[in-house]
């Protein structure tokens, strides 16, 4: 098998790597914005959005267009927030400022609000309104229900955001839940075409300063479906690599290369956390360095734990590296987020939280069949020593009803997930501990052995080879909608017909559910 997606990224990007850069792209790109807004254009032209919800605030976020860059004054900014799209009870409001320091990103932290309640934000700057964005706090007790979406690898060239367009026109969910891949590094034509469909990122050569960073989430803030997605529901985020680097960990990534002028690592990890900070609505850690991991209690039905899997891990080795494979030292996690996360999921365990949901970026679930070397080490296949390490935990603090959300894939996976799965399980979930949803692509393109005119045959091969796999749709682009019940989980695939037209139309996939106490997944 082979399942990276690495495989068809280098072939396809091998021809286009050595491109000319293009130096004064990022600066073409803030000249047209400040013409606009200077023009009397929009001083509000990357929307607004909201994100991170607890039971008594909510971040919310927008971007001011300065109309004159050179100005060193920063910009005063005033924000609302009410139980009406009128504004006629406004909760809490009040003014902040933002300047370049910030690439004018303006972030509010806005509390004093109602558990499981709908309300309405906005900005105004010089007059101006902002366009009025939908949030909804968590419930703090009681919840019945739960339904979010589970989204990851949005690709501003690979295709349009038609996933994000059907998202938009649902008015069913709690929140969207983002587990990554929310831009891409890549320059135009490294992975994914955007000329023919007019959606050249910004800037065309690959990211690697602050600058860059800042202009590709602009280009990316610029798509009217990320905008109404954003503006109608509070995201949930957490990054992937490609905010930074392809295959990125701790310490340098595969698509890092100091010796083609691109730098120190630390440098650029720290240009693209910055630069994900600013852009993301997502509440900022006081803890110094990376630190994107935390938790979200919705109403007593779900703890959902947020896991960074990728800035904090250990470099990835070879899948012929048996001894490195299995070396209990490698971590994907980090010490201090791994035992957080023990205590999350053992301290929502002991409160009877009917489910616990981890969301992540890479493939849980074990796919390297004895006898094979894993296809993916840059997944948990890649880190089996802290995998076991999980499952032991699990298993001995009897952790039940735990669901597993990732990303990553850009194919569409239901697992159960066992310790081995060729060895001591059963079909009928007999040695399962958890679950797992992997949530395709919202544009990129599929792995190439499903992508191939052999696809059909690859997928039917993997079923046969994987007892655990309960679902699989390797080629279509699309989200997951999740609906969490105090007796079940259920995920329901969409996907979009084809991401190269712009279109808000979607088809039902399939559906999988987990009833409580069963860690097993059937057809729905
Ligand atoms: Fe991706």
């Amino acid at each position: 098998m082979s399942l990276t997606r690495r495989q068809f990224l280098w072939t396809t990007a091998a021809s286009t790597l050595a491109l000319p850069l293009a130096p004064s792209a990022v600066e073409g790109l803030l000249a047209q914005e400040q013409r606009q807004a200077s023009a009397g254009g929009s001083r509000f032209q990357h929307g607004v959005a909201s994100g991170d919800p607890l039971g008594d605030r909510i971040i919310l976020w927008t971007r001011i267009t300065p109309r004159d860059p050179s100005a060193v004054q920063p910009i005063g900014v005033r924000w609302r927030i009410g139980g009406d799209p009128g504004f006629s009870r406004v909760v809490s409001s009040g003014m902040a400022e933002t300047s370049a320091a910030r690439d004018y990103t303006v972030k509010i932290d806005a509390a004093g609000l109602m558990p499981g309640a709908t309300y309405y934000y906005a900005f105004d700057v010089d007059g101006e309104q902002s366009p009025i964005g939908r949030t909804k706090t968590f419930p703090v007790n009681g919840a019945q229900s739960m339904r979010f979406a589970l989204v990851s690898c949005s690709n501003y060239p690979a295709g349009f955001f038609n996933v994000y367009a059907g998202i938009a026109k649902r008015a069913d969910l709690d929140a969207i839940v983002h587990v990554g891949d929310y831009i891409y590094e890549f320059g135009e034509g490294e992975y994914g075409a955007g000329a023919t469909i007019n959606r050249i990122p910004q800037p065309p050569r690959e990211s690697i300063s602050l600058a860059d960073y800042r202009a590709r989430y602009r280009t990316y803030r610029t798509d009217p479906d990320l905008q109404e997605a954003h503006r109608l529901f509070p995201f949930i985020a957490v990054w992937d690599d490609h905010e930074l680097a392809n295959d990125a960990w701790a310490g340098g990534a595969i698509n890092h290369n100091p010796e083609k002028g691109e730098g120190n690592w630390a440098a650029r990890k720290a240009a693209g956390y910055q630069a994900y900070l600013e852009w993301m609505p997502i509440r900022e850690s006081s803890e110094p360095g990376i630190h994107l991991y935390r938790t979200f209690r919705f109403g007593g039905l779900a703890d959902l734990v947020m896991l960074d899997t990728r800035a904090l891990r250990d470099r990835q080795v070879a899948s012929t590296n048996a001894a490195g494979l299995a070396d209990p030292q490698r971590t994907l996690m980090g010490a201090a987020q791994e035992a957080w996360m023990f205590d999350e999921l053992r301290a929502s365990q002991r409160a009877n939280t009917p489910w616990r949901l981890l969301g992540q970026q890479i493939m849980f679930a074990p796919i390297t069949p004895p006898g094979t070397r894993p296809t993916n080490t840059d997944a948990w296949d890649g880190y089996p020593a802290q995998r076991g390490r999980v499952l032991d935990f699990v298993e001995r603090e009897r952790i039940r009803d735990l669901v597993i959300l990732t990303g990553d894939a850009h194919s569409s996976w239901g697992f159960d997930i066992p310790r081995n799965p060729w060895n001591g399980y059963r079909k009928t979930g007999d040695g399962s501990l958890a679950v797992e949803f992997v949530t395709p692509a919202i544009s990129s393109p599929p792995p190439a052995m499903f992508g191939s005119p052999n696809g059909t045959e690859a997928a039917a091969a993997v079923r046969v080879a994987l007892p655990h796999l309960k679902y699989l749709d390797g080629v279509r682009r699309g989200y997951v909608v999740v609906d969490v019940t105090p007796m079940a989980v259920k995920a329901n695939w969409y996907f979009s017909p084809d991401v190269r037209v712009h279109s808000d139309a979607e088809v039902a996939g399939g559906s999988v559910v987990c009833e409580r106490g069963s860690a097993h997944l059937q057809m729905a």
